[in-house]
């Protein structure tokens, strides 16, 4: 069974942070941002809630869907900022978009978290008859856990939200997960943990113990390795189980990290880079929401039309991975 995207809608916050911004209070410039990464510029939620993103993309997938909130069955948050622990933002949205009866929680499978979220919805949709739509929403305020030192790490993010609204369909469709969680102090941000008792107690000394909290990390290099090898894995795999090919694929929607790394990945795969969607000039990385943010604006802008095969794919803090490929 495959599913179909009834209905998409998108939020960016207002606030657009430029390299020279950057510029302004870090030892950075446009040049070496632009060169290296491919960002020009991101948008910066400040304090907005992640929540109230995520619903203004989700009124909008509804809207276009066509369809009562009352019929939807299921509701995933695909988010690494959540504005709580607990509850959910899903519970949140549930109740604030007048969903009456659905199953609602949040999945965190960091950047890879919307290609995560659609196949699982996808298996929800699978094996219960009583949901006929699933809402898929990914919010994210990543700038919330920037080190704004870091000049390495805080020019790559931005903020954002889009959403799908899904059903079942008898159209294409593959997908594959995975997850190496060898690399997971490869990239990360840590909730509080007091180092100096985390440290008096061997058995619970996670080798996080003096990291800054609430701030991402990462090793930049070594991210770079596992993404450019990811990308094509995981689109491979997902292919190889309907015998698909590269050159059948009319777009990949890749996650939008870095344009060298979507390069590379293309490279890899024999894949020209016009066939490939970018949107992190004006997105940078907004973890789970940049491959919706980027699916929704080629949709919006006419590039991606009905009938288009999509390979829709995902890389992140985990290490995550994962393939979705789908019929538009
Ligand atoms: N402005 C200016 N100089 C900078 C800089 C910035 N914003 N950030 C780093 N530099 C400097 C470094 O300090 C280093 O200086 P040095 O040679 O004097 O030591 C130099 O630029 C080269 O740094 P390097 O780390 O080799 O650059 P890079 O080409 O590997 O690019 C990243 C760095 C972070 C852009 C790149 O490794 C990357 O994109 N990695 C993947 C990160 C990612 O996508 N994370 C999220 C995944 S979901």
């Amino acid at each position: 069974m495959g599913i179909n995207i009834l209905g998409m809608g998108s939020y960016l916050p207002e606030k657009i942070m430029t390299n020279d911004d950057f510029a302004g209070f870090l030892d950075t410039n446009d040049e070496w941002i632009r060169t290296r990464t491919g960002i020009n510029s991101r948008n910066m939620a400040g304090w907005e809630p992640v929540w109230l993103m995520g619903k203004n993309a989700a009124l909008k997938a509804i809207e276009k869907a066509g369809i009562s909130p009352e019929e939807i069955g299921l509701v995933i948050v695909s988010t690494v900022t959540s504005d709580f622990v607990t509850p959910s933002i899903a519970s949140i949205l549930q109740y604030e978009l007048g969903i009456k009866n659905a199953a609602a929680f949040d999945l965190n499978a960091a950047c890879s978290g919307f290609v995560y979220s659609v196949d699982t919805a996808r298996r929800f949709l699978e094996t219960d008859d009583n949901i006929k739509y699933a809402l898929v929403v990914s919010a994210e305020a990543i700038s919330r856990i920037c080190d704004f030192t870091d000049r390495s790490t805080c020019i790559l993010f931005g903020d954002g939200a889009a959403a799908v609204v899904l059903e079942k369909s008898d159209k294409m469709y593959s997908s594959f997960l995975n997850s190496d969680g060898s690399g997971a102090r490869k990239l990360f941000a840590k909730n509080c943990q007091p180092a100096e008792i985390v440290k008096q107690n061997s058995d619970f000394d996670d080798g996080f113990a003096d990291m800054p909290v609430h701030k991402l990390y990462q090793d930049g290099k070594e991210v770079y390795k596992f993404a450019v090898k990811a990308l094509p894995t995981a689109f491979r795999a997902a292919a190889e189980k309907i015998g698909i090919t590269s050159n059948e694929i009319d777009w990949f929607v890749p996650h939008q990290a870095n344009v060298r790394i979507i390069e590379t990945a293309a490279k890899n795969l024999g894949a020209p880079m016009d066939k490939f969607i970018v949107t992190l000039d004006h997105h940078g990385n907004t973890s789970s929401a940049s491959i919706p943010l980027a699916l929704n604006e080629a949709i919006e802008n006419g590039t991606i039309t009905r009938g288009q095969k999509l390979a829709l794919v995902g890389f992140g803090a985990g290490l995550s991975y994962g393939s979705v490929i789908l019929e538009y």
